[in-house]
């Protein structure tokens, strides 16, 4: 009895930890839907699907972030392994395929632990599965949570090295500045007395940006589309989907790219018992992605408590790559 007892405490306790993310996005886009301008948070393109085609984007031959940081960390891995010290602990924020990671254990004296965190659970852990078969010796626990709403990790290790916080792939740039202020503070805390390795990417030539965004063989156009396929999936929404587009512009006043789902005709869109209407041409603004000058982001690590140390660059000065101490 006792036991049945505790087996349906703990699938309510499994089917409430579902509800709110649904409910969340449900929430969400109907706000998106009531307000002008339309706009809803990136972080809702990452069900399964949209977390493969991201490991797709990053991939594509105009999307120079993902090479060009990977190599930074290559060509300075023994300098970040020595900032890290011995038996150090990577939390790494959005961890996706933990595909960049490897590079900074090889180079590790020691890795103590590795705590991948994402939000789409089931990616995390056929990756946490893969980085585990490669790394016999390394403690891998996976965090399936949205580090957007709260970040609770498990007490550091007895005897282990200083915790490293590792947040690549310019992600920061997908917040709104207010908003990575508030995580970088955030992270602070969890990181006290260690540090963060942040991956920032640069201001420069638009037509470059542009092409990063716009690629030739329309994988980012699905992957910000997937974002009305999971909505009509998950919450019934009524989008037609051949009635939107991608599109994808750099805003040079505000120094960011800017992704748009937009309507292609005047239409309706049902979603939770009601009509929306789109105009011709209206959008919802699915994601902005910021582009940083080197002072820029210190000046914001400053901001949040960070003393900013080491920067790394690539010699076209596309990207960067940030070593910033979290005061103890
Ligand atoms: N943060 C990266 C960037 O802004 C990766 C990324 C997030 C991205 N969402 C994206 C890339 C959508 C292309 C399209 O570039």
């Amino acid at each position: 009895m006792l036991s049945r007892n505790l087996l349906e405490r703990d699938n309510r306790i499994e089917h409430r930890q579902d509800q709110p993310a649904t409910s969340e996005f449900a929430r969400d886009l109907a706000r998106a839907l009531a307000t002008r301008p339309r706009t809803i948070s990136p972080k809702y393109f990452y069900d399964a699907k949209g977390s493969q085609l991201f490991d797709r984007i990053c991939e594509l031959p105009e999307y120079y972030p993902t090479r060009t940081e990977l190599a930074i960390l290559r060509a300075n891995a023994r300098e970040i392994a020595a900032q890290m010290g011995p038996r150090a602990e990577i939390v790494e924020f959005g961890a996706g395929s933990c595909a960049k990671v490897g590079l900074l254990l090889d180079a590790m004296d020691a890795p103590a632990r590795y705590l991948p965190i994402d939000i789409s659970g089931e990616h995390l852990a056929a990756a946490a599965a893969s980085l585990r078969a490669e790394y016999p010796g390394l403690d891998v626990q996976p965090v399936a949570a949205d580090y957007t709403q709260r970040l609770l990790l498990p007490a550091t290790l007895p005897g282990a090295g200083q915790r490293v916080g590792f947040f690549p792939g310019s992600t920061i740039g997908n917040f709104t500045p207010e908003e990575a202020l508030h995580f970088l503070q955030v992270a602070g805390q969890v990181l006290r007395g260690g540090a963060l390795l942040l991956g920032a990417d640069l201001v420069k030539d638009p037509a470059v940006l542009h092409a990063a965004y716009n690629d030739a063989q329309g994988v980012t156009a699905a992957f910000n589309l997937n974002l009305l396929v999971r909505a009509n999936r998950e919450l019934g929404s009524g989008f037609q989907l051949d009635q939107f587009a991608h599109c994808a512009f750099y805003n040079a006043p505000q120094q960011r790219i800017e992704m748009h789902l937009v309507s292609r005709c005047r239409q309706q869109v049902a979603f939770a018992g009601q009509w929306h209407e789109f105009e011709e041409g209206e959008t919802i603004h699915t994601e902005n992605s910021c582009k940083f000058t080197v002072e820029g982001l210190r000046a914001l690590a400053a901001k949040a408590g960070f003393r900013p140390g080491p920067v790394w660059t690539d010699s076209q000065k596309l990207f960067s790559v940030h070593w910033l101490y979290a005061p103890a």
